[in-house]
């Protein structure tokens, strides 16, 4: 079953005014997530999509985990940065192989500790 990592790409953070502007915070992560996740050699399917505000704007960068029949969560107050990425997209292969979504704690990678912001039950079937 596919995890998919849903990044907001409007997401600006504290400061981010006094960059180039270029682009967005949740735009520099969201590009690094998608490298690593169309790079990935596992069985798992882990996926990405970006969309614009997820509502936690003063706490960005924002994303969501989410696969069908499993928990979700919602992660924030990440910097756009590579071990950032590599540790989103390793989180999202082991709740990708998990059947329920929970990945036990002692497998976390380092860098997602502390940005959890909501964990979601499955939607009922009916
Ligand atoms: S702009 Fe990213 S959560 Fe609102």
């Amino acid at each position: 079953m596919t995890t998919w990592i849903t990044i907001c790409d409007t997401c600006k953070r504290e400061g981010w005014e006094d960059g180039d502007m270029a682009l967005s915070d949740g735009e520099r992560l969201a590009a690094l997530i998608e490298a690593r996740a169309a790079a990935l050699s596992s069985p798992v399917r882990v996926k990405t999509r970006r969309t614009s505000c997820l509502m936690g704007c003063t706490h960005g960068c924002n994303l969501s985990i989410q696969a069908p029949g499993k928990l979700a969560y919602t992660l924030g107050r990440f910097t756009p940065d590579a071990e950032a990425a590599d540790a989103i997209v390793a989180y999202a292969e082991l709740h990708a192989q998990s059947a329920s979504g929970q990945v036990p704690y002692r497998q976390w990678p380092q860098g997602v500790k502390g940005h959890f912001i909501t964990r979601m039950q499955p939607i009922p079937e009916e």
